[in-house]
């Protein structure tokens, strides 16, 4: 299904009034082999890790096949396959409906499954690698479906080899082990707490679930009702020596140690150090909620957008000499 000179507000969760040549809705990723996209088209799924800061001269290809599949039993847990369109959240609600264990974590995320790898999305201690088994792709190049393990994804902190090798896949399909018994993971400050406050003592994974959705409706702003696509920055990840001398400047400075020796800081105390929570410029601001939420409070452009990105990384730099990395695709 082809659309000439698409408008896309509604296809990107910033409201980025931007249009494309071409839009391209696939249904049915077998429809590569015959009409592969081309080098410098870009594919899409929700939406929600974007920022378009131009219109866009060139094919968009939207990712909306469906579908949610049982492959195989195993020991405690079961194979899926899901198409790259589903929606992410409902995915989870399905998952957690059935009964199996894990993804409560990352319920109320924006975005679509197939995305869902490419960034390796986490939320309250849990990310989404731990969960995959494979990822299905249309290779570009090649022009052919390969099928990565999970140790070929190359996951990492929201990263993969989706990520780094950019656009020479599309991703298809994501095949899930889903657990049906487990431990749940409660380590992450406030989930225990919130669960606390709710009157749950045997947490079961709807019980995490409805948590961990009460905190992400305080704490983030809902993209429905003002723009933002999630993180706007990663946390940054430093040696533990220049953690420590940060510290000695700033002694409220949070630090995360990492297994391996790193520290991750906080980007969003980084910015709110420099006046960025709640801070805006025309309709392109921060968050009042959050300092590491890019919003549009209505009718910014891509360009205004990214000049307030740019405005916070260079606040941040010059207090803290560190570069933020913006999480999102800039496009
Ligand atoms: N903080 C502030 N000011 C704020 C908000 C937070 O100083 O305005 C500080 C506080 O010290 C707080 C700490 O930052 O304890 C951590 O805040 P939060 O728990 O909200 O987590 P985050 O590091 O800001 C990350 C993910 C989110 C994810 C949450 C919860 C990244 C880039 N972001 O945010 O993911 O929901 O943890 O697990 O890793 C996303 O990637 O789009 C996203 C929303």
């Amino acid at each position: 299904e082809v659309c000439r000179d698409a408008e896309l507000s509604a296809l990107n969760t910033l409201a980025v009034p931007v249009r494309a040549t071409r839009l391209l809705r696939v249904s049915d990723p077998r429809l590569f082999e015959a009409q592969p996209p081309r080098d410098g088209d870009l594919v899409l799924g929700g939406g929600s890790n974007v920022l378009f800061r131009a219109d866009f001269p060139g094919s968009i290809w939207l990712m909306v096949n469906r579908g949610i599949e049982g492959v195989s039993r195993e020991e405690n847990g079961d194979l899926i396959r899901v198409a790259a369109g589903e929606n992410w959240d409902a995915f989870v609600r399905w998952s957690l409906e059935q009964g199996y264990h894990g993804l409560e974590n990352l319920i109320l995320i924006p975005g679509s499954v197939g995305a869902a790898p490419i960034q390796n999305i986490g939320a309250y201690g849990v990310e989404v690698e731990r969960f995959i088994r494979s990822v299905t792709v249309w290779d570009r190049r090649a022009r052919q479906f390969r099928e990565f393990s999970h140790p070929e994804c190359a996951f990492d902190y929201r990263d993969s080899r989706f990520k780094r090798e950019r656009d020479a896949f599309v991703v298809t399909h994501v095949n899930f082990h889903l657990p049906c018994s487990g431990e749940p993971a409660l380590e992450y400050a406030g989930v225990r707490e919130e669960l606390a406050a709710m009157g749950i003592d045997r947490p079961e994974p709807r019980a995490v679930a409805r948590a961990v959705e009460a905190i992400r409706r305080r704490k983030l702003p809902d993209p429905a009702r003002l723009s933002n696509a999630g993180s706007f920055f990663k946390n940054p990840v430093v040696s533990a020596a220049r953690a420590a001398a940060l510290q000695a400047d700033h002694a409220a400075l949070p630090v995360f140690p990492l297994p391996d020796g790193g520290c991750k800081l906080s980007a969003a105390w980084l910015l709110e150090q420099c006046g960025l929570k709640g801070w805006r410029r025309g309709a392109a601001g921060f968050a009042e909620q959050h300092a590491l939420v890019l919003v549009n409070h209505g009718g910014a452009t891509g360009a205004e957008l990214w000049a307030a990105a740019q405005e916070a990384m260079a606040r941040v730099e010059a207090e803290f000499g560190l570069r933020l990395e913006p999480e999102p695709r800039i496009v």
